[in-house]
């Protein structure tokens, strides 16, 4: 392991922040983000088929089946692929199968090292209520610092709107998800001594930086 180019996971529940830190703390380390969730919103406007079937299931605030999510990463991570170096995957895996298919597909080249972002959930109700993201690069937004209802993405002009699947019966559904089918993955790398975790509540500068001490403490 390398903690120039390190191999992060985090996870968190809806609303946590995990898009939000995630895109930081790549930038920080120079290495890709990876967010399943933008994969398949990206494929979803550009009216792909496989982009309109996951969106289905999106916007129920349903996973997406297995045997999909897996073959996209997958393809990613083929030797000398985007994901052959450093990342921070946000999003994925989300449940056991899918954890045990990334150790499979990165054998050679483990994670090092898994963050639990810990927000409770009345807070993640909040946020996820507020928040508006860009059609076009995904960037994340919240309504407390923006009072417009829509606007155009400061980082590459496109449509700034509300997702989809951020109604209340889906957020429901997501976070109902996340107790059944992620939490046990929290316990599946705490039993390899991978996972650290990490108070994500407050001002998303502090969040940030409680996260990059972790880094620095535990990639050594
Ligand atoms: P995905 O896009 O991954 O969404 P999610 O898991 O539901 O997570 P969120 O995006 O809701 O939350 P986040 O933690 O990223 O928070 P954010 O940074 O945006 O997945 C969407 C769907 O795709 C899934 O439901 C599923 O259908 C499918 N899918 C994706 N991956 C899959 C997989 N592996 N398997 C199966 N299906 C899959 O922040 C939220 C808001 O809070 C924002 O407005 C932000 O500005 C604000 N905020 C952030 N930090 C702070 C802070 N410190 N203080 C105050 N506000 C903050």
């Amino acid at each position: 392991m390398g903690s120039s180019e390190p191999r992060l996971v985090l996870l968190g529940r809806q609303g946590a922040g995990k898009g939000t830190q995630s895109i930081r703390l790549a930038e920080h380390y120079g290495v890709i983000h990876v967010s399943t969730g933008d994969m398949f919103r990206t494929q979803a406007t550009q009216g792909t088929a496989f982009g309109l079937e996951a969106k289905r299931y999106m916007d129920a605030g349903d996973l997406v089946p297995d045997e999909i999510v897996v073959g996209v990463i997958e393809e990613s991570m083929v030797p000398g692929g985007p994901l052959g170096g450093g990342f921070v995957l946000d999003g994925f895996p989300r449940t056991l199968q899918q954890a045990r298919e990334l150790d499979r597909v990165i054998a050679g080249d483990p994670i090092d090292l898994v963050i639990d972002l810990d927000v409770p959930r009345e807070i993640v109700f909040d946020r996820i209520a507020g928040r508006r993201v860009c059609e076009e690069c995904q960037r994340v937004y919240h309504v407390n610092l923006r009072p417009e209802n829509d606007w155009v993405c400061d980082t590459c002009g496109g449509a700034v709107r509300q997702r989809d699947d951020d109604t209340e019966d889906a957020v429901e559904r997501r976070l109902e998800l996340y107790e059944r089918e992620t939490v046990p993955i929290v316990d599946y790398y705490r039993a390899r001594g991978l996972l650290t975790v990490v108070d994500g509540v407050g001002p998303g500068d502090e969040v940030f930086e409680r996260l990059v001490k972790v880094c620095v403490e535990q990639l050594t």
